[in-house]
């Protein structure tokens, strides 16, 4: 049993400190958010993942986790220290390491006994920044460290899942001691471990997201293409899946990726590229295609019903993809927001994610079923892959909308089962 400290509870953060507890560490939260601290040591989780509540409280009362309303209180027992804060994308793309900075200052400050311990990176750092960002802090404050990175590869949505079972674990230490430290935190884990250094197990994680970004546009842009060529897209995805150098999981096109992660990371790694003398062509390509593709849906409602001005267009789905409650980037937006400037009367519904949709657009009207959203719609945007959206039958949008025009933006429908429906997808 170690004793591990938190900082910053969200999606990472607190999945990965309920997952620790788990595992029988005992584990100290700590945000500079009150409410979030409020919310986790009242057992109510501050998002939702699912299975989170559940095993969030149990470790709560089993005493394995518990939240601390200072920082002092976090640094004092632990002998591990996680950082879990954000790296939000600034104006100009880059990467924003002003929480990463405040927060090591913040543990350097609240270290005061002389104990040595070991510093982990768990957020999304550019390679060279535990170096060059968080080992400076805490030299300049003479604190013994040892310094670890460990990207997280989870799925939001699965988050839990993913931090109980990893399918891969990739450490960075500064020397064979944190290596051992960290490679028996991860004992339970039956999956590959990679240990290296710090700046590759921080390259890793872009690589990773950058990679899955491309995936993703590649489909995107295979389709539009499959389209304008008159040839299926299923077929051809099949076709490609067959030779074995390419994994055909991930390629599913629609209206583009969103999230937390893809787009930041990737702007972030272009962003870091080009200022050292670096010309990713392909990685600005990727985000230059995702910007547009969501125009892909407009325009097949604009083939159905013309000038969209005064039409009632349905989104469902407003959260970036399904299962988590998560707006940021996602497609939802640009898709409302485009709607809007074209006179539609947007509706939209989202098992979850409505009041943070509301927030930020008040403009579309958040409504509370699929069934409301529906009723009397011209047409209608699949934005979000929840299960229950993959359940509608021709019959519930034959039978609610005005005239129903309904695009897969995901790909969850079977067209085949559409009859009645006047039905697009991409690809
Ligand atoms: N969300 C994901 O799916 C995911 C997956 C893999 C990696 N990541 C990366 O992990 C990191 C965290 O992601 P997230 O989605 O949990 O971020 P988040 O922004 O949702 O949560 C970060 C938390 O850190 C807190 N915080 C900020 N500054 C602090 C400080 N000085 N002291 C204490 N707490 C502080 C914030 O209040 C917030 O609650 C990011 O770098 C992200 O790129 C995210």
């Amino acid at each position: 049993m170690t004793n591990l400290s938190v900082v910053g509870l969200g999606p990472v953060g607190l999945c990965s400190a309920v997952a620790f507890a788990t595992q029988g560490h005992r584990v100290i939260g700590f945000d500079i958010d009150a409410k979030r601290r409020g919310q986790a040591a009242q057992g109510e989780p501050p998002f939702y993942e699912k299975g989170i509540e559940t095993a969030l409280r149990k470790v709560l009362r089993a005493k394995r986790f518990s939240v601390v309303d200072t920082m002092d209180a976090a640094i004092e027992p632990a002998t591990i220290v996680f950082l879990c804060v954000g790296t939000p994308s600034r104006e100009d793309g880059s990467m924003d390491d002003s929480g990463l900075r405040s927060a090591t200052k913040s543990i350097a400050e609240a270290w005061r006994d002389g104990k040595r311990r070991t510093v982990v990176v768990k957020s999304t750092v550019l390679p060279g920044t535990t170096d060059h960002v968080v080992r400076p802090i805490l030299e300049a404050a003479g604190r013994p460290f040892r310094l670890g990175v460990n990207p997280e590869f989870l799925r939001e949505g699965r988050a839990l899942e993913d931090a109980l079972r990893p399918d891969r674990v990739v450490l960075g230490a500064d020397g064979p001691e944190t290596a051992r430290i960290l490679k028996s935190l991860y004992r339970f884990a039956k999956c590959p471990i990679l240990a290296t250094d710090l700046k590759t197990a921080e390259a890793v994680k872009y690589a990773t997201n950058s990679f899955l970004a491309t995936k993703v546009a590649f489909a995107d842009e295979l389709a539009n293409l499959c389209d304008a060529l008159d040839v299926s897209y299923d077929e051809v995805h099949k076709g490609l899946g067959l030779d074995p150098r390419i994994n055909p999981r991930f390629l599913v096109p629609g209206v583009g990726f969103g999230g937390s992660c893809f787009p930041k990371d990737v702007r972030a790694l272009v962003s870091a590229g080009r200022r050292r003398g670096a010309e990713p062509r392909l990685l600005e390509a990727v985000l230059a295609q995702n910007e547009v593709q969501y125009q892909r849906a407009i325009a097949f409602l604009e083939e159905e019903l013309g000038d969209l001005n005064g039409k009632r267009i349905a989104i469902l789905g407003l959260a970036f993809k399904g299962d988590t409650d998560d707006i940021r980037e996602t497609r939802a937006l640009p898709i409302a927001r485009s709607l809007l400037a074209k006179g539609a009367l947007v509706v939209g519904y989202d098992p979850l994610a409505g009041p943070a949709f509301s927030q930020v657009v008040p403009e579309v009207k958040v409504v509370d079923s699929v069934k409301e959203a529906l009723a009397g719609a011209d047409g209608t945007i699949l934005q979000g892959d929840w299960p229950a959206f993959s359940r509608l039958t021709a019959k519930d949008f034959v039978t609610t909308m005005a005239t129903p025009v309904v695009v897969d933006g995901r790909r969850i429908l079977d067209p085949k089962k559409m009859r009645g429906v006047r039905f697009h997808r991409i690809g």
